[in-house]
């Protein structure tokens, strides 16, 4: 009963848009494309949330994250190569687990793109504004940051959540040299403030390290909750599961991708956790109980006001450089984050679309959002109903709690793809892998314990949220999805489907989502 409407993986595969792609990437290649989806909103940002919820000790947060995102991207690459076509995870689960468990996992999704892509944009924002306030030309206070974090409309977020809505409605993809060149400056600008900030690094900024302990489940706080929000620094490695079909001998090099581009990240992440931390310190801000306020509390954004500290920042690398008297550098650092974070909002929200239009071309959702432009052929109904959502909600909502949110989504999707390879190895065990999980028996379960350990030490709050939108998706499910269902008695699927112009890929311009 659990499993009813199974997608069978040849339907699938038949129905997809068909693309033969020249297996011509290589383990460098696919690292670099690893690089470039993950850095992002995750370290020039949350560096400043995770310190709040676990002071010094969020550099552990970074290797606990680092582990579990290693062990569901082992997973997520098996399925990747398997079925190579859009929809990501959403359409894993469809072939293996049916309907019911599909529909929650694109529903999940909506959280894990849409809502990263409001978090990057607010990321954006916090540099951006430094950037203008260094300049001479500061916005007023109230168009800086939404209601939650002291301010009242984030017009920054807003207007870039809009632009890239524009440049994803015309067209636009990132192509592998925009790719490299941004790959380029964000490893740059790392190094730079590495460079800069590990000299200045003082043995009393490291105490006291564990000023809020490992943390409790539903609290959101400690090490663990550390764990679970900067384990948004390292989504994105998918690109790299996802490129599985244009890999030359997949099976060593998608591996080597995936932990070559999440083992450079964690370094990098390390090294600039340790000079953050080391050079002016990181304690998190503390009420009357000596219990830490919760990132993007109106209450921290109160005790922070006139505060230098560190997990006070909205641009805390910047801030950094700033405080230790390299300002030109916290600037360059400003300008590289502020020419960075559109692409990673780009991403998102293009694999946003994409999981919306494969969900309506399986009768899930309205036929209208599988609509494609007649010139632009893009999924342009969707591309807009999105973009006009993440800019409303990236104006209104603190960074570390969109991403919290994105967060609880993707650690859903990715328990869902580790049962389902498991669950295939059983039922198909003959079908092609073009890559096998290593040790399947033991990566799968510890993927699936990870990625629940970090869930469940997300706030209570980011929970209720999940679990909101999770009945508000089963009830459209019910009401829409469940009748209109090309796998619904007595439908058939239209023989009209609509197609998106194929994908552009990596070697011309790549196909960076799902
Ligand atoms: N890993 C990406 C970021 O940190 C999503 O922005």
């Amino acid at each position: 009963m659990l499993f009813w409407r199974v997608k069978p993986l040849d339907q699938i595969l038949a129905t997809a848009e068909r693309k033969s792609l020249k297996r011509q990437l290589g383990a460098f290649q696919l690292t670099m494309l690893g690089i470039g989806a993950i850095i992002g909103t995750g370290i020039f940002v949350l560096t400043a949330e995770a310190g709040q919820k676990a002071g010094p000790a969020m550099m552990l947060a970074f290797v606990i994250a680092a582990v579990v995102c290693a062990l569901a991207a082992l997973a997520y690459a098996e399925l990747a190569a398997m079925v190579p076509v859009s929809g990501s995870a959403y359409t894993y689960t469809y072939g293996v687990l049916g309907e019911g468990l599909a529909w929650a996992v694109g529903w999940a999704l909506v959280l894990e793109y849409a809502v990263a892509a409001c978090a990057v944009s607010v990321g954006w924002s916090g540099y951006m504004n430094g950037l203008l306030i260094s300049a001479g030309y500061p916005l007023p206070e109230f168009l800086r940051t939404g209601p939650m974090d002291g301010g009242s409309f984030n017009l920054l977020a807003l207007l870039i959540a809009l632009v890239v809505t524009f440049l994803l409605v015309i067209g636009t993809s990132k192509s592998a040299k925009v790719n490299a060149v941004l790959v380029l400056i964000k490893v740059a600008a790392l190094t730079a403030f590495i460079i800069i900030a590990i000299p200045a690094v003082q043995d009393e900024n490291f105490k006291p390290f564990f000023p809020t302990g490992w943390g409790s489940p539903l609290g959101g706080i400690g090490v663990l909750g550390a764990a679970a929000s900067i384990f948004f620094a390292y989504v994105g490695f998918d690109a790299v599961s996802t490129a599985a079909e244009e890999t030359k001998n997949p099976n060593r090099n998608i591996p080597i991708g995936l932990i070559a581009s999440l083992g450079v990240c964690t370094i990098f992440y390390l090294l600039v956790g340790y000079g953050a931390v080391g050079s002016i310190g990181s304690q998190p801000m503390l009420d009357l109980n000596g219990v830490a306020f919760h990132p993007g509390s109106p209450q921290l954004a109160e005790a922070c006001k006139g505060s230098d500290a560190l997990v006070c920042s909205r641009e805390p690398l910047a801030h950094v450089l700033r405080m230790l008297g390299f300002a030109k550098w916290g600037n360059a650092i400003g300008l590289a984050a502020a020419l960075a974070l559109p692409s990673v909002i780009l991403m998102m929200i293009y694999g946003q679309t994409r999981i919306f239009f494969t969900m309506s071309r399986d009768g899930l959702l309205p036929g209208i959002l599988s609509k494609v432009h007649p010139r632009f052929h893009t999924p342009y109904v969707v591309t807009i109903i999105t973009g006009v959502f993440v800019a409303a909600f990236a104006a209104l909502f603190p960074v570390g709690v969109l991403a919290d949110i994105s967060n609880s989504g993707t650690l859903f999707a990715f328990v869902m793809v580790s049962i389902a390879v498991m669950i295939l190895r059983k039922q198909q065990p003959n079908r092609p892998r073009p890559f096998r999980t290593p040790m399947v028996w033991l990566v799968c379960p510890l993927a699936i314990a990870g990625c629940l350990l970090l869930f469940l030490n997300l706030s209570m709050y980011t929970l209720s949220l999940f679990f909101g939108w999770a009945v508000i998706g089963l009830v459209v499910y019910a009401f829409y999805g469940y009748r209109n269902s090309d796998l619904a008695p007595g439908r058939s699927p239209p023989t009209d489907t609509p197609q998106l112009e194929p994908a552009p890929k990596f070697h011309e311009g790549p196909d960076l989502g799902p």
